[in-house]
Protein backbone atom coordinates (compact mmCIF):
# COMPACT_ATOMS: atom_id res chain seq x y z
CA UNK A 1 0.00 0.00 0.00
CA UNK A 2 1.38 3.66 -1.19
CA UNK A 3 2.20 5.83 1.89
CA UNK A 4 0.62 8.72 1.63
CA UNK A 5 0.43 12.57 3.77
CA UNK A 6 -1.14 15.75 2.54
CA UNK A 7 1.24 19.06 2.39
CA UNK A 8 0.32 20.71 5.31
CA UNK A 9 1.28 24.48 4.94
CA UNK A 10 1.82 27.33 7.39
CA UNK A 11 -0.04 29.93 4.50
CA UNK A 12 -1.03 33.12 5.22
CA UNK A 13 -4.17 34.67 3.48
CA UNK A 14 -3.24 36.31 0.19
CA UNK A 15 -4.59 39.94 2.06
CA UNK A 16 -1.83 38.92 4.40
CA UNK A 17 1.28 38.70 1.36
CA UNK A 18 3.73 40.90 -0.58
CA UNK A 19 5.30 44.37 -0.03
CA UNK A 20 4.68 47.62 -1.41
CA UNK A 21 5.71 47.39 -4.88
CA UNK A 22 6.13 44.28 -5.95
CA UNK A 23 4.55 43.31 -8.89
CA UNK A 24 2.67 40.79 -11.09
CA UNK A 25 2.08 42.47 -14.38
CA UNK A 26 3.26 45.67 -15.31
CA UNK A 27 1.06 47.66 -17.27
CA UNK A 28 2.22 50.14 -20.12
CA UNK A 29 1.40 53.61 -19.68
CA UNK A 30 2.92 54.80 -22.08
CA UNK A 31 0.29 56.20 -24.37
CA UNK A 32 -2.42 55.65 -22.16
CA UNK A 33 -5.33 57.85 -21.61
CA UNK A 34 -6.85 58.61 -18.69
CA UNK A 35 -9.14 60.75 -20.03
CA UNK A 36 -10.88 57.68 -22.09
CA UNK A 37 -12.18 56.59 -18.17
CA UNK A 38 -15.17 58.77 -16.96
CA UNK A 39 -14.72 60.70 -14.78
CA UNK A 40 -17.16 59.50 -12.55
CA UNK A 41 -15.75 55.87 -12.81
CA UNK A 42 -12.12 56.72 -11.70
CA UNK A 43 -10.81 55.27 -8.81
CA UNK A 44 -9.87 58.32 -6.12
CA UNK A 45 -7.45 55.65 -3.94
CA UNK A 46 -5.41 52.40 -5.18
CA UNK A 47 -7.06 49.41 -4.55
CA UNK A 48 -6.86 47.29 -1.75
CA UNK A 49 -4.95 44.65 -3.58
CA UNK A 50 -1.83 42.67 -2.25
CA UNK A 51 1.01 43.32 -4.51
CA UNK A 52 2.51 40.14 -4.86
CA UNK A 53 4.69 38.41 -8.20
CA UNK A 54 3.44 35.92 -10.27
CA UNK A 55 5.30 33.25 -8.65
CA UNK A 56 4.01 34.31 -5.28
CA UNK A 57 0.69 33.87 -6.49
CA UNK A 58 1.32 30.56 -8.70
CA UNK A 59 2.89 28.70 -5.29
CA UNK A 60 0.17 29.93 -2.98
CA UNK A 61 -2.78 28.85 -4.97
CA UNK A 62 -0.90 25.56 -5.16
CA UNK A 63 -0.59 24.96 -1.73
CA UNK A 64 -3.75 26.00 -1.04
CA UNK A 65 -5.21 23.41 -3.68
CA UNK A 66 -2.54 20.59 -2.03
CA UNK A 67 -4.72 21.35 1.20
CA UNK A 68 -8.10 20.40 -0.43
CA UNK A 69 -9.36 16.79 0.86
CA UNK A 70 -10.67 14.91 -1.89
CA UNK A 71 -11.04 15.12 -5.93
CA UNK A 72 -7.44 14.02 -6.22
CA UNK A 73 -6.92 10.31 -5.34
CA UNK A 74 -9.48 7.67 -6.54
CA UNK A 75 -13.46 9.02 -6.16
CA UNK A 76 -15.80 6.14 -6.34
CA UNK A 77 -18.80 8.34 -5.84
CA UNK A 78 -21.89 5.81 -6.50
CA UNK A 79 -25.44 7.42 -7.51
CA UNK A 80 -24.20 10.27 -9.74
CA UNK A 81 -21.42 8.26 -11.50
CA UNK A 82 -18.77 11.09 -10.98
CA UNK A 83 -16.70 10.73 -14.02
CA UNK A 84 -12.97 11.48 -15.13
CA UNK A 85 -13.19 15.33 -16.88
CA UNK A 86 -11.30 14.95 -20.39
CA UNK A 87 -8.67 17.58 -20.66
CA UNK A 88 -10.08 18.01 -24.48
CA UNK A 89 -13.16 18.77 -24.01
CA UNK A 90 -12.22 21.65 -21.29
CA UNK A 91 -9.88 23.09 -24.13
CA UNK A 92 -12.97 22.84 -26.92
CA UNK A 93 -15.55 24.72 -24.15
CA UNK A 94 -12.61 27.25 -23.52
CA UNK A 95 -12.40 28.31 -27.35
CA UNK A 96 -12.87 31.79 -27.89
CA UNK A 97 -16.03 31.36 -30.19
CA UNK A 98 -17.95 29.30 -27.03
CA UNK A 99 -16.05 31.22 -23.81
CA UNK A 100 -16.61 34.45 -24.77
CA UNK A 101 -20.20 34.52 -26.27
CA UNK A 102 -22.44 36.94 -24.62
CA UNK A 103 -25.69 35.44 -23.67
CA UNK A 104 -27.80 38.29 -24.99
CA UNK A 105 -25.93 37.82 -28.37
CA UNK A 106 -28.32 37.38 -31.39
CA UNK A 107 -28.85 34.08 -32.85
CA UNK A 108 -27.01 34.67 -36.44
CA UNK A 109 -23.65 35.19 -34.56
CA UNK A 110 -23.59 32.10 -32.69
CA UNK A 111 -24.64 29.53 -35.33
CA UNK A 112 -21.51 27.33 -34.79
CA UNK A 113 -22.83 27.02 -30.84
CA UNK A 114 -26.27 26.77 -31.83
CA UNK A 115 -25.26 23.53 -34.23
CA UNK A 116 -23.75 21.66 -31.25
CA UNK A 117 -26.44 22.16 -28.78
CA UNK A 118 -28.90 21.01 -31.93
CA UNK A 119 -26.64 18.03 -32.75
CA UNK A 120 -26.11 17.06 -28.86
CA UNK A 121 -30.28 17.43 -28.59
CA UNK A 122 -30.48 14.58 -31.53
CA UNK A 123 -27.87 12.55 -29.96
CA UNK A 124 -29.89 12.71 -26.35
CA UNK A 125 -33.21 11.62 -28.53
CA UNK A 126 -31.22 8.57 -29.98
CA UNK A 127 -30.02 7.37 -26.66
CA UNK A 128 -33.75 8.04 -25.21
CA UNK A 129 -36.18 7.90 -27.61
CA UNK A 130 -37.62 10.99 -26.75
CA UNK A 131 -38.85 13.62 -29.17
CA UNK A 132 -37.05 17.33 -27.53
CA UNK A 133 -34.35 18.41 -25.10
CA UNK A 134 -33.63 21.18 -23.34
CA UNK A 135 -30.82 21.97 -21.29
CA UNK A 136 -31.51 25.09 -19.39
CA UNK A 137 -32.09 23.17 -15.56
CA UNK A 138 -28.74 23.55 -14.10
CA UNK A 139 -28.56 20.05 -12.83
CA UNK A 140 -30.49 16.78 -11.90
CA UNK A 141 -32.87 18.32 -9.19
CA UNK A 142 -33.60 21.25 -11.47
CA UNK A 143 -34.72 18.73 -14.16
CA UNK A 144 -36.79 17.35 -12.10
CA UNK A 145 -38.76 20.53 -10.88
CA UNK A 146 -38.96 21.23 -14.46
CA UNK A 147 -41.18 18.03 -14.92
CA UNK A 148 -42.83 18.70 -11.55
CA UNK A 149 -44.00 22.50 -13.52
CA UNK A 150 -44.41 20.76 -16.92
CA UNK A 151 -47.07 18.27 -14.85
CA UNK A 152 -48.94 20.99 -13.81
CA UNK A 153 -49.25 22.77 -16.83
CA UNK A 154 -50.11 19.63 -19.00
CA UNK A 155 -52.69 18.84 -16.43
CA UNK A 156 -54.10 22.30 -16.32
CA UNK A 157 -54.64 22.77 -20.18
CA UNK A 158 -56.50 19.51 -20.36
CA UNK A 159 -59.03 21.38 -17.68
CA UNK A 160 -57.72 18.58 -14.53
CA UNK A 161 -55.48 20.84 -12.34
CA UNK A 162 -57.72 20.74 -9.61
CA UNK A 163 -58.15 16.70 -10.22
CA UNK A 164 -54.52 15.97 -10.38
CA UNK A 165 -52.57 16.68 -7.23
CA UNK A 166 -50.80 13.29 -6.05
CA UNK A 167 -47.38 12.42 -7.15
CA UNK A 168 -45.92 8.92 -7.12
CA UNK A 169 -42.51 7.85 -6.21
CA UNK A 170 -40.38 5.21 -4.32
CA UNK A 171 -38.72 5.31 -0.97
CA UNK A 172 -35.18 4.97 -2.98
CA UNK A 173 -35.52 8.17 -5.19
CA UNK A 174 -33.37 10.93 -4.82
CA UNK A 175 -35.30 13.35 -2.24
CA UNK A 176 -35.14 15.95 -5.34
CA UNK A 177 -37.89 13.92 -6.41
CA UNK A 178 -40.75 14.38 -3.97
CA UNK A 179 -38.89 17.62 -3.17
CA UNK A 180 -39.34 19.54 -6.64
CA UNK A 181 -43.08 17.84 -7.11
CA UNK A 182 -43.78 19.16 -3.20
CA UNK A 183 -42.70 22.64 -4.54
CA UNK A 184 -44.75 22.64 -7.28
CA UNK A 185 -47.66 21.43 -5.20
CA UNK A 186 -48.24 18.04 -5.17
CA UNK A 187 -49.18 15.68 -2.76
CA UNK A 188 -46.19 12.64 -2.62
CA UNK A 189 -46.98 9.19 -2.35
CA UNK A 190 -44.31 7.27 -1.55
CA UNK A 191 -44.28 3.20 -2.25
CA UNK A 192 -42.01 1.03 0.21
CA UNK A 193 -39.71 -1.41 -1.10
CA UNK A 194 -41.04 -5.21 -1.58
CA UNK A 195 -39.18 -8.28 -1.05
CA UNK A 196 -37.72 -7.71 -4.65
CA UNK A 197 -35.63 -4.67 -3.95
CA UNK A 198 -38.60 -2.54 -5.28
CA UNK A 199 -41.86 -1.50 -4.55
CA UNK A 200 -44.78 -3.91 -5.67
CA UNK A 201 -47.14 -3.68 -8.30
CA UNK A 202 -49.84 -3.57 -5.89
CA UNK A 203 -48.39 -1.00 -3.73
CA UNK A 204 -48.46 0.68 -6.74
CA UNK A 205 -51.95 0.02 -8.31
CA UNK A 206 -53.05 0.91 -4.87
CA UNK A 207 -51.59 4.12 -4.89
CA UNK A 208 -52.22 5.35 -8.46
CA UNK A 209 -56.04 6.93 -9.17
CA UNK A 210 -57.69 9.36 -11.00
CA UNK A 211 -55.68 11.70 -8.56
CA UNK A 212 -52.44 10.77 -10.00
CA UNK A 213 -50.45 13.45 -11.78
CA UNK A 214 -47.31 12.08 -12.18
CA UNK A 215 -44.60 8.82 -11.53
CA UNK A 216 -41.08 10.04 -10.67
CA UNK A 217 -38.73 6.83 -10.47
CA UNK A 218 -35.26 6.18 -11.05
CA UNK A 219 -34.14 2.68 -12.51
CA UNK A 220 -31.59 1.00 -11.19
CA UNK A 221 -32.23 2.26 -8.25
CA UNK A 222 -29.11 3.24 -5.88
CA UNK A 223 -29.27 -0.03 -4.17
CA UNK A 224 -28.39 -1.41 -8.10
CA UNK A 225 -31.46 -3.62 -8.81
CA UNK A 226 -33.44 -3.12 -11.95
CA UNK A 227 -37.00 -3.01 -11.70
CA UNK A 228 -37.79 -5.18 -14.57
CA UNK A 229 -41.59 -4.72 -13.97
CA UNK A 230 -41.13 -1.33 -15.27
CA UNK A 231 -43.48 -1.08 -18.54
CA UNK A 232 -45.83 -2.18 -16.30
CA UNK A 233 -45.59 0.79 -14.02
CA UNK A 234 -45.73 3.21 -16.67
CA UNK A 235 -48.70 1.61 -18.40
CA UNK A 236 -50.72 1.37 -15.19
CA UNK A 237 -49.60 5.20 -14.88
CA UNK A 238 -50.85 5.79 -18.05
CA UNK A 239 -54.11 4.08 -17.65
CA UNK A 240 -54.83 6.48 -14.98
CA UNK A 241 -54.48 9.56 -17.14
CA UNK A 242 -50.81 10.32 -15.06
CA UNK A 243 -47.18 11.51 -16.77
CA UNK A 244 -44.18 8.94 -16.42
CA UNK A 245 -40.98 10.83 -15.70
CA UNK A 246 -37.57 8.73 -15.75
CA UNK A 247 -34.69 10.05 -13.39
CA UNK A 248 -31.81 9.00 -15.45
CA UNK A 249 -29.17 9.33 -12.45
CA UNK A 250 -28.44 6.07 -12.63
CA UNK A 251 -28.06 5.58 -16.50
CA UNK A 252 -24.38 4.76 -16.72
CA UNK A 253 -25.66 0.89 -16.25
CA UNK A 254 -28.48 0.81 -19.11
CA UNK A 255 -26.51 3.70 -21.52
CA UNK A 256 -27.26 2.36 -25.33
CA UNK A 257 -29.47 -0.91 -24.05
CA UNK A 258 -32.57 0.81 -23.27
CA UNK A 259 -34.66 4.04 -23.78
CA UNK A 260 -36.78 5.76 -21.59
CA UNK A 261 -39.23 6.47 -24.53
CA UNK A 262 -39.81 2.69 -25.66
CA UNK A 263 -40.19 1.90 -21.95
CA UNK A 264 -43.17 4.22 -22.11
CA UNK A 265 -42.15 7.33 -20.36
CA UNK A 266 -43.22 10.72 -21.38
CA UNK A 267 -39.61 12.47 -20.09
CA UNK A 268 -36.31 11.82 -18.52
CA UNK A 269 -33.54 13.87 -17.62
CA UNK A 270 -29.49 13.01 -17.89
CA UNK A 271 -26.79 14.52 -15.56
CA UNK A 272 -24.28 15.93 -17.75
CA UNK A 273 -22.31 16.27 -15.18
CA UNK A 274 -22.45 13.27 -13.90
CA UNK A 275 -22.60 10.29 -16.51
CA UNK A 276 -21.10 12.60 -19.78
CA UNK A 277 -18.43 13.36 -18.48
CA UNK A 278 -18.32 16.89 -17.25
CA UNK A 279 -17.32 18.35 -14.38
CA UNK A 280 -20.22 18.62 -11.62
CA UNK A 281 -20.08 22.52 -10.37
CA UNK A 282 -21.56 22.06 -6.77
CA UNK A 283 -25.09 23.42 -7.01
CA UNK A 284 -22.90 25.91 -9.93
CA UNK A 285 -22.81 25.20 -13.66
CA UNK A 286 -24.05 22.18 -14.18
CA UNK A 287 -26.91 20.65 -16.59
CA UNK A 288 -29.74 18.36 -16.28
CA UNK A 289 -30.76 17.91 -20.00
CA UNK A 290 -34.19 17.73 -20.04
CA UNK A 291 -35.93 15.14 -22.75
CA UNK A 292 -39.72 14.84 -23.68
CA UNK A 293 -42.35 13.74 -26.14
CA UNK A 294 -43.98 15.42 -28.93
CA UNK A 295 -47.08 15.87 -26.07
CA UNK A 296 -45.04 17.58 -23.74
CA UNK A 297 -42.99 19.48 -25.68
CA UNK A 298 -44.98 22.36 -25.81
CA UNK A 299 -44.52 22.94 -22.29
CA UNK A 300 -40.58 23.07 -21.86
CA UNK A 301 -38.71 26.15 -20.55
CA UNK A 302 -36.82 28.03 -23.38
CA UNK A 303 -35.35 29.46 -25.05
CA UNK A 304 -34.73 26.15 -27.79
CA UNK A 305 -32.80 25.52 -30.55
CA UNK A 306 -34.59 25.09 -33.95
CA UNK A 307 -33.42 24.58 -37.10
CA UNK A 308 -34.45 27.38 -39.86
CA UNK A 309 -33.53 27.53 -43.49
CA UNK A 310 -29.91 26.15 -43.71
CA UNK A 311 -29.19 27.41 -39.96
CA UNK A 312 -30.70 28.01 -36.22
CA UNK A 313 -32.81 29.74 -34.23
CA UNK A 314 -34.31 30.35 -30.81
CA UNK A 315 -37.87 29.63 -29.89
CA UNK A 316 -39.95 29.58 -26.78
CA UNK A 317 -42.49 26.70 -27.24
CA UNK A 318 -45.99 28.40 -27.42
CA UNK A 319 -47.57 26.64 -23.83
CA UNK A 320 -43.68 27.57 -22.17
CA UNK A 321 -43.50 26.57 -18.63
CA UNK A 322 -40.94 30.01 -18.58
CA UNK A 323 -37.36 29.94 -17.14
CA UNK A 324 -36.22 27.51 -15.03
CA UNK A 325 -32.98 28.81 -15.37
CA UNK A 326 -31.13 31.85 -17.39
CA UNK A 327 -31.31 32.04 -20.73
CA UNK A 328 -30.02 29.01 -22.79
CA UNK A 329 -28.36 27.57 -19.18
CA UNK A 330 -24.52 26.46 -18.91
CA UNK A 331 -23.94 25.69 -22.46
CA UNK A 332 -20.30 25.11 -21.96
CA UNK A 333 -21.51 22.49 -20.30
CA UNK A 334 -22.89 21.09 -22.88
CA UNK A 335 -20.03 21.72 -25.44
CA UNK A 336 -17.78 19.22 -22.88
CA UNK A 337 -21.21 16.79 -23.05
CA UNK A 338 -21.17 17.13 -26.58
CA UNK A 339 -16.86 16.26 -27.02
CA UNK A 340 -17.81 13.33 -24.42
CA UNK A 341 -20.57 11.55 -26.79
CA UNK A 342 -18.71 12.06 -29.63
CA UNK A 343 -15.35 10.86 -28.82
CA UNK A 344 -17.34 7.50 -27.09
CA UNK A 345 -19.38 7.30 -30.12
CA UNK A 346 -23.23 4.59 -29.82
CA UNK A 347 -20.44 1.55 -29.57
CA UNK A 348 -17.98 3.38 -26.87
CA UNK A 349 -21.35 3.99 -25.06
CA UNK A 350 -22.34 0.29 -24.65
CA UNK A 351 -19.55 -0.55 -23.97
CA UNK A 352 -18.74 2.15 -20.81
CA UNK A 353 -21.87 0.92 -19.80
CA UNK A 354 -20.79 -3.11 -20.04
CA UNK A 355 -17.77 -2.06 -18.04
CA UNK A 356 -19.47 0.21 -15.61
CA UNK A 357 -21.55 -3.30 -14.94
CA UNK A 358 -18.35 -5.42 -14.54
CA UNK A 359 -16.44 -3.40 -12.67
CA UNK A 360 -18.99 -3.19 -10.01
CA UNK A 361 -19.91 -6.97 -9.66
CA UNK A 362 -16.35 -7.74 -9.90
CA UNK A 363 -16.04 -5.32 -6.75
CA UNK A 364 -18.68 -6.93 -4.96
CA UNK A 365 -17.28 -10.21 -5.15
CA UNK A 366 -14.01 -9.07 -3.60
CA UNK A 367 -16.17 -6.29 -0.91
CA UNK A 368 -18.21 -8.94 0.65
CA UNK A 369 -15.13 -11.22 1.08
CA UNK A 370 -14.00 -8.02 3.92
CA UNK A 371 -15.36 -9.11 7.26
CA UNK A 372 -18.05 -7.25 8.21
CA UNK A 373 -18.98 -5.52 4.78
CA UNK A 374 -22.83 -6.58 3.67
CA UNK A 375 -25.11 -5.40 1.04
CA UNK A 376 -28.38 -4.69 0.66
CA UNK A 377 -31.43 -7.09 0.02
CA UNK A 378 -28.27 -9.98 0.99
CA UNK A 379 -31.53 -12.18 -0.27
CA UNK A 380 -31.36 -11.11 -3.98
CA UNK A 381 -28.61 -12.87 -5.16
CA UNK A 382 -28.29 -11.29 -8.57
CA UNK A 383 -26.06 -9.26 -10.07
CA UNK A 384 -26.44 -5.74 -9.63
CA UNK A 385 -25.96 -3.09 -12.38
CA UNK A 386 -23.31 -0.06 -12.24
CA UNK A 387 -23.45 0.17 -8.26
CA UNK A 388 -24.28 -1.86 -4.85
CA UNK A 389 -25.08 -0.60 -2.02
CA UNK A 390 -23.14 -2.03 1.12
CA UNK A 391 -23.59 -1.74 4.71
CA UNK A 392 -21.06 -1.64 7.51
CA UNK A 393 -22.82 -2.19 10.40
CA UNK A 394 -21.44 -5.40 11.15
CA UNK A 395 -18.27 -3.53 11.44
CA UNK A 396 -19.84 -0.72 13.71
CA UNK A 397 -21.37 -3.32 16.22
CA UNK A 398 -18.09 -5.21 16.31
CA UNK A 399 -15.52 -2.20 16.85
CA UNK A 400 -18.07 0.80 17.55
CA UNK A 401 -16.27 2.40 14.06
CA UNK A 402 -19.16 4.14 12.16
CA UNK A 403 -18.98 3.84 8.07
CA UNK A 404 -17.78 7.65 8.54
CA UNK A 405 -15.04 7.00 10.46
CA UNK A 406 -14.15 4.51 7.82
CA UNK A 407 -14.78 7.19 5.32
CA UNK A 408 -12.09 9.84 6.46
CA UNK A 409 -9.43 7.19 7.53
CA UNK A 410 -9.51 5.73 4.21
CA UNK A 411 -8.75 9.10 3.09
CA UNK A 412 -5.46 8.78 5.09
CA UNK A 413 -4.58 6.39 2.27
CA UNK A 414 -5.12 9.06 -0.41
CA UNK A 415 -8.74 7.84 -1.13
CA UNK A 416 -11.55 10.55 -1.84
CA UNK A 417 -14.43 10.22 0.25
CA UNK A 418 -16.84 7.74 -0.93
CA UNK A 419 -20.49 8.25 -1.28
CA UNK A 420 -22.61 7.03 1.55
CA UNK A 421 -26.88 7.25 0.98
CA UNK A 422 -29.26 9.83 0.31
CA UNK A 423 -32.26 10.17 2.88
CA UNK A 424 -33.67 8.08 4.35
CA UNK A 425 -31.01 5.78 5.29
CA UNK A 426 -32.80 2.60 4.98
CA UNK A 427 -29.82 0.62 5.02
CA UNK A 428 -27.95 1.27 8.40
CA UNK A 429 -23.62 2.23 7.95
CA UNK A 430 -24.02 2.69 3.77
CA UNK A 431 -21.56 2.94 1.89
CA UNK A 432 -22.07 3.15 -2.08
CA UNK A 433 -18.88 3.16 -4.54
CA UNK A 434 -19.10 3.16 -8.28
CA UNK A 435 -16.91 2.35 -10.34
CA UNK A 436 -18.15 3.62 -13.64
CA UNK A 437 -15.99 2.86 -16.78
CA UNK A 438 -12.81 5.46 -16.72
CA UNK A 439 -11.07 3.64 -13.10
CA UNK A 440 -8.65 0.55 -13.94
CA UNK A 441 -9.04 -2.53 -12.47
CA UNK A 442 -5.78 -1.34 -10.74
CA UNK A 443 -7.74 1.94 -9.07
CA UNK A 444 -10.24 -0.43 -7.98
CA UNK A 445 -8.63 -3.04 -6.21
CA UNK A 446 -6.14 -0.40 -4.38
CA UNK A 447 -10.18 1.11 -3.12
CA UNK A 448 -10.84 -2.26 -2.21
CA UNK A 449 -7.24 -2.94 -0.14
CA UNK A 450 -7.99 -0.04 1.68
CA UNK A 451 -11.05 -0.60 2.73
CA UNK A 452 -9.80 -3.94 4.03
CA UNK A 453 -6.94 -2.60 5.58
CA UNK A 454 -9.12 -0.08 7.51
CA UNK A 455 -11.44 -2.93 8.69
CA UNK A 456 -8.13 -4.38 10.09
CA UNK A 457 -7.23 -1.16 11.98
CA UNK A 458 -10.64 -0.44 13.25
CA UNK A 459 -10.30 -4.25 14.96
CA UNK A 460 -6.86 -3.42 15.95
CA UNK A 461 -7.02 0.28 16.88
CA UNK A 462 -10.71 1.25 16.70
CA UNK A 463 -9.58 4.88 18.25
CA UNK A 464 -6.88 5.82 15.72
CA UNK A 465 -9.74 5.29 13.48
CA UNK A 466 -12.64 7.41 15.24
CA UNK A 467 -10.37 10.11 15.33
CA UNK A 468 -9.20 9.98 11.55
CA UNK A 469 -7.85 11.71 9.44
CA UNK A 470 -4.56 11.91 10.59
CA UNK A 471 -2.48 12.46 7.28
CA UNK A 472 -4.26 14.99 6.21
CA UNK A 473 -3.86 18.85 6.33
CA UNK A 474 -7.13 19.20 8.69
CA UNK A 475 -7.86 16.91 11.62
CA UNK A 476 -11.21 15.52 12.30
CA UNK A 477 -13.95 18.13 12.23
CA UNK A 478 -15.78 18.60 15.36
CA UNK A 479 -19.87 19.51 14.54
CA UNK A 480 -19.50 21.39 17.93
CA UNK A 481 -16.67 23.81 16.21
CA UNK A 482 -18.51 23.96 13.31
CA UNK A 483 -21.28 25.66 15.32
CA UNK A 484 -19.39 28.61 16.38
CA UNK A 485 -19.17 31.31 14.90
CA UNK A 486 -15.41 32.59 13.90
CA UNK A 487 -14.34 29.69 14.25
CA UNK A 488 -14.67 27.71 10.96
CA UNK A 489 -11.19 28.52 9.02
CA UNK A 490 -9.01 26.14 7.66
CA UNK A 491 -6.80 27.51 10.95
CA UNK A 492 -9.13 26.40 13.49
CA UNK A 493 -8.78 22.24 12.08
CA UNK A 494 -5.30 22.57 11.66
CA UNK A 495 -3.52 19.37 11.94
CA UNK A 496 -1.04 19.45 14.76
C1 LIG B 1 -31.15 9.53 -8.54
C2 LIG B 1 -30.77 11.00 -8.52
N1 LIG B 1 -31.64 11.91 -8.98
C3 LIG B 1 -31.36 13.23 -8.95
C4 LIG B 1 -30.17 13.70 -8.43
C5 LIG B 1 -29.94 15.19 -8.35
O1 LIG B 1 -28.98 15.61 -9.24
P1 LIG B 1 -28.17 16.99 -9.06
O2 LIG B 1 -27.17 16.73 -7.99
O3 LIG B 1 -27.55 17.20 -10.41
O4 LIG B 1 -29.16 18.05 -8.73
C6 LIG B 1 -29.21 12.78 -7.97
C7 LIG B 1 -27.92 13.28 -7.43
O5 LIG B 1 -27.31 12.76 -6.58
C8 LIG B 1 -29.51 11.39 -8.01
O6 LIG B 1 -28.64 10.48 -7.55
Amino acid sequence: MKRYHAPVWDEPLIMDMGRPGRRGQLFPLEGADASLVPEALRRAAPPALPEVSEPDVLRHYLKLSQQVLGMIGISLFGTCTMKYNPRLNEAMAALPGIRDVHPQQSPETIQGLLDIVWRFDTMLRGLSGMDRFGFQAAGGADAAWTMACMARAYHASRGEAGQRTQMVTSIQSHPCNPATAATAGFEIITLPLGPNGYPTLESLKAAVSDRTALLMINNPDDMGIYNPEITEWVRIVHEAGGLAFYDHANFNGVMGKIRARELGFDACMFMLHKTFGVPKGGGGPAVGAFGCSQALAPFLPGPLVIQQGKGFALETPAHSIGRVREYMGNLHQVVKAYGWTRAMGAEGIREASDISVILNNYMETRLLKIPGVTKSHPHITGWRMEMTRYSLEGLFEATGVSVMDVQNRMADYGIDAFWLSHEPWIVPHPFTPEAGEAWSREDIDTWIDVLAKVVEESHADPEMVRSAPHAQAVRKLSDAVLDETGATTLRAFRAE
